[in-house]
C-alpha cells in the first residue's frame, strides 16, 4: 500500500516566484508541488498538498493529518522560528514529520532564522537545497517508516 504524506506550506510560501528570487529561486509553489508530487510517486508515496497564510488553519491541517496521513513534510515559513501553537499541533499530530526549508536558514543574515521551535519534534531537517530538499525529506521519511 502506498504511504500517504501531507506536504504543508505556511505563511508567504504562496508567494514563491515573486519573493526574493535570489534566496528562493524563481519557481512558483504550484511548480514546486508538481515536482514534489513526482518525487513522491517515485518513492511510492501519495502526496497531498496544503498551504495557508493563517496560523490556526495550519494547526488544523496538522490536526487532520493525524487521521488522514502516514507522515508529514512541513515548511511552516517564518512560523518555524516562533510558533508554539504549531509546535503543539505537531505534537497532537504525532506522525513522523520532517522540517524543510528552501533556503539555508542557518546561514542567513537574520539570527532569528536559526531558531526552530519544531526541530526536536521532527525526524529530520533539510535546508538550503531548494526543491531537491523535498526529495531528501521524502527519503528520510521512507527510512523512518521502514521502506
Ligand atoms: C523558509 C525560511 C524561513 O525563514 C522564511 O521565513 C520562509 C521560507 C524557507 O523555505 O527557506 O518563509 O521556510
Amino acid at each position: 500500500m502506498r504511504r500517504r504524506v501531507d506536504v504543508m506550506h505556511g505563511v508567504n510560501l504562496d508567494q514563491l516566484g515573486k519573493r526574493d528570487p535570489e534566496i528562493y529561486g524563481t519557481f512558483t509553489l504550484s511548480e514546486l508541488q508538481t515536482q514534489v508530487g513526482i518525487f513522491a510517486r517515485e518513492m511510492d508515496f501519495d502526496a497531498t498538498f496544503w498551504q495557508t497564510n493563517h496560523e490556526g488553519e495550519f494547526c488544523e491541517f496538522l490536526h487532520r493529518a493525524r487521521d488522514r496521513a502516514d507522515a508529514v513534510v512541513l515548511n511552516p515559513g517564518a512560523w518555524t522560528h516562533y510558533s508554539y501553537a504549531i509546535r503543539d499541533a505537531l505534537e497532537v499530530c504525532a506522525l513522523p514529520a520532517i522540517e524543510v526549508h528552501i533556503s539555508e536558514v542557518d546561514s542567513r543574515e537574520e539570527e532569528w532564522r536559526r531558531v526552530s521551535v519544531i526541530a526536536d519534534l521532527c525526524v529530520g531537517r533539510v535546508q538550503g537545497k531548494g526543491i531537491e530538499g523535498y526529495r531528501d525529506a521524502l527519503q528520510i521519511l521512507r527510512g523512518d517508516l521502514g521502506e
